[in-house]
């Protein structure tokens, strides 16, 4: 058991480390320096717990895998999401994505007052377990249990919101239930490159702000709690390289890989399975592999593209890869998001009204 000193002593140490990484105010550090977080995670070594590491606390066994569907979320990711909130005294916050309980323990801290900090898990077993972990330090936030893509029936506006769960699309609800001016942290996009995006409310209700270059890599949102993600039972798709046809219609797509910008947009637009990194040594590299979930695949590099499968989208790809170029080749943080509040998203770059036709 982990005397007062000892576990102080790594929360520090834990501070400090996210320090490094993140651009750490005087208020989180004393949060994260005062929040035990090994309470929260009581199935691994109590100095674990103190790692700049995500540690995953519930699985789901489907299609022979264990599927992770909750899991405390990596401390310095964490620390750089809560920073991008602007939270000051006063505010109330709604997370989506209870989990263990240890971020709702960490915005109780920041505030000072449980009463203004509100949580949902689609997963009422997780939420009864962190009510509890919550309960024993004597902070009693609200927290339900509910789809957070829907947490209208909360019957509250919040100044502040922040998702621990993965989401492609930002659910109207959130919108909705921010008060105007009231900004909204989430981890958008989906797939293999999603973006932390930072979206403020407008007075015509509107949600608008930018992306960020740092992927949170939630864990997707699931649609009920028995399942582990949105699709369950996919592994990735295997490809066919027997059928494997060149072409070169395709050379803006050449330079993928050194592209974050792209790769966002094309996981945005087009929600491939996959966007994989092909090394140099991979015998294809240095390049990127789009997958899809009908099989089909474009695999590019600097010098060219081969595709197979019945639907690989090349012209899509192409035209998307073009419209990208002449935009003036946007990374993730040039790119604006409006969404209104009828679940509409526009992406948009340098002032031009959107990024592509599809928006
Ligand atoms: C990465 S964990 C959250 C970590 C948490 N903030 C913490 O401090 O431990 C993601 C959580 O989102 C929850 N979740 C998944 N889909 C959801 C949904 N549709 N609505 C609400 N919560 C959901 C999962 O059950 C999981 O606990």
């Amino acid at each position: 058991m982990m005397t007062e000193t000892t576990w102080q002593t790594h929360a520090a140490a834990l501070a400090a480390t996210i320090a490094q990484e993140v651009n750490l105010s005087e208020a989180w550090r004393a949060a994260f320096e005062q929040t035990p977080r090994h309470r929260f995670v009581p199935d691994v070594a109590e100095d674990q717990a103190y790692e700049d590491a995500s540690i995953v606390i519930k699985t789901i066994h489907i299609g022979g895998f264990d599927w992770p569907v909750s899991s405390s979320t990596r401390p310095s990711l964490m620390a750089y999401m809560l920073e991008a909130l602007q939270l000051q005294e006063g505010m109330t916050v709604l997370e989506i994505g209870t989990g263990t309980g240890y971020n709702a323990a960490l915005l109780c801290n920041r505030l000072g007052d449980d009463a203004l900090v509100a949580s949902v898990d689609l997963d009422a077993e997780l939420v009864d377990a962190a009510r509890a972990r919550l309960d024993a330090l004597g902070l009693h936030p609200t927290l339900t249990a509910l789809d957070g893509r829907n947490t209208t029936t909360l019957g509250q506006t919040f100044d502040r919101i922040i998702a621990t769960a993965g989401a492609r699309r930002i659910p109207p609800a959130w919108g909705s239930q921010l008060n105007e001016d009231g900004r909204l942290v989430a981890d958008v996009g989906g797939g293999t490159c999603p973006r932390i995006a930072t979206l403020t409310r407008q007075p015509n209700g509107d949600l608008r702000g930018r992306l960020h270059t740092r992927p949170g890599w939630f864990m997707p949102m699931r649609p009920n709690a028995a399942h582990p993600h949105e699709h369950p039972g996919i592994s990735p798709t295997p490809i066919d390289q027997d059928h494997a046809i060149e072409t070169t219609t395709l050379t803006a797509l050449q330079d993928l890989a050194e592209n974050e910008g792209l790769a966002f947009a094309i996981n945005w637009y087009m929600q491939p399975e996959m966007i994989t990194d092909l090394p140099a040594d991979s015998g294809h590299g240095p390049g990127s592999l789009i997958t899809f979930t009908d099989g089909s695949w474009v695999e590019t590099t600097k010098t060219s593209t081969r595709y197979s499968g019945p639907n690989p989208h090349l012209n899509d790809l192409a035209q998307l890869a073009t419209a990208w170029r002449e935009l003036g080749k946007p990374g993730s943080d040039d790119l604006r998001l409006t969404v209104t509040p009828d679940g509409a998203h526009t992406l948009s770059a340098y002032g031009y009204e959107c990024l592509w036709q599809n928006d």
